[in-house]
């Protein structure tokens, strides 16, 4: 089978294909194991650490009946060990479907390139669009209709950030981000998801004062404020972003039924406050669940099943 599609960041599928997919993760969350994965093998190739797409992946390909293998830097070091060309065309012979983590999104664009299979994205600088997928799911099972809800993203204006922008955009619903200045998102995503919100009547405000930015929204969404990578900036990173951390005072501010979403792994006492991460408002964890069911549903599309 010639591959169809990879998915490397959220606009790669349209506003239909996103609802479909949110169809499909629906009934494989209450069916849970099927085998249309049966005879097929799937690569997860991690660059650096994780938890949630590691497992979630892994179970995921089990649940469909098929074969799954998680590969780490010291065992496969794409583009150091061998070029990201050469392993893609090597794993293409092995695998029906590769997902990868990466530093730098060109790397994941070259290994899509290359690949005769779908390459999925699992995180990479700029974009971190299955968990992006998994928390508008979240959004959609608590709120229903998402059209007109507010969603406020407090914090750096990083890969979960970007991701969220073009979902958000997509499907119509307003964004406000809250970030100290220097840790805005990319302006080309800005200015596109942007024009994409004005499609959809979704707009997209930055503010650099967080409290603005919570005013009476309904979900407050953080991430953590030195990503993967950046873990020498932790402590300046943490004086300049002192006010941003979501506390009590910060989520009165907002609607009394706010969400509070966090794509997780979070640092308790930095971005979130351990009583806003424990509240009742807090969906943290059906955010970590529903990665399992949405990229089932994900996959299965990749591969026409
Ligand atoms: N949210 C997320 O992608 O978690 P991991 O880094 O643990 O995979
Ligand atoms: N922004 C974080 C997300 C982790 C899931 C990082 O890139 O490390």
């Amino acid at each position: 089978m010639t591959k169809t599609k990879d998915f490397l960041s959220v606009s790669d599928f349209s506003v239909e294909e996103i609802n479909a997919l949110f169809k499909r993760t629906e009934e494989l969350k209450k069916n849970r194991f099927q085998d249309s994965f049966k005879n097929k093998a799937v690569g997860l190739i991690f660059q650096k650490p994780s938890l949630r797409t590691r497992v979630s992946f892994q179970v995921g390909v089990w649940q469909l009946g098929g074969q799954c293998m998680s590969l780490s830097p010291a065992e496969v070091n794409i583009g150091v060990r061998e070029t990201i060309k050469d392993a893609a065309l090597t794993l293409s012979r092995y695998l029906d479907l590769i997902v990868a983590r990466v530093f730098k999104h060109k790397e994941v664009e070259e290994l899509a390139q290359f690949s005769l299979v779908p390459v999925i994205n699992g995180l990479s600088d700029l974009h971190h669009p299955c968990q992006a997928l998994a928390d508008v799911f979240t959004l959609k099972e608590k709120r229903g209709d998402l059209k007109g809800l507010t969603l406020t993203y407090v914090g750096d204006g990083n890969n979960v950030a970007h991701s969220l922008m073009q979902i958000t955009s997509m499907l119509g619903i307003n964004m406000k981000i809250g970030c100290p200045k220097g840790f805005t998102p990319d302006k080309n995503i800005l200015a596109l998801t942007q024009a994409q919100g004005q499609k959809t009547g979704a707009s997209i405000v930055v503010t650099q004062d967080p409290k603005e930015a919570v005013k009476d929204t309904d979900v407050i969404y953080t991430d953590v404020w030195a990503s993967m990578g950046q873990e020498r900036e932790a402590a300046k990173r943490a004086k300049i972003f002192k006010k941003y951390q979501v506390d009590k005072g910060l989520m009165s501010l907002a609607k009394k039924n706010v969400l509070i979403m966090h794509c997780l792994p979070a640092h308790r006492g930095l971005e979130i406050a351990d009583d806003v991460m424990d509240s009742p408002n807090s969906v943290v964890f059906d955010e970590a669940e529903n990665r399992l069911h949405v990229q089932k549903a994900i996959m299965l599309k990749l591969l026409g099943k």
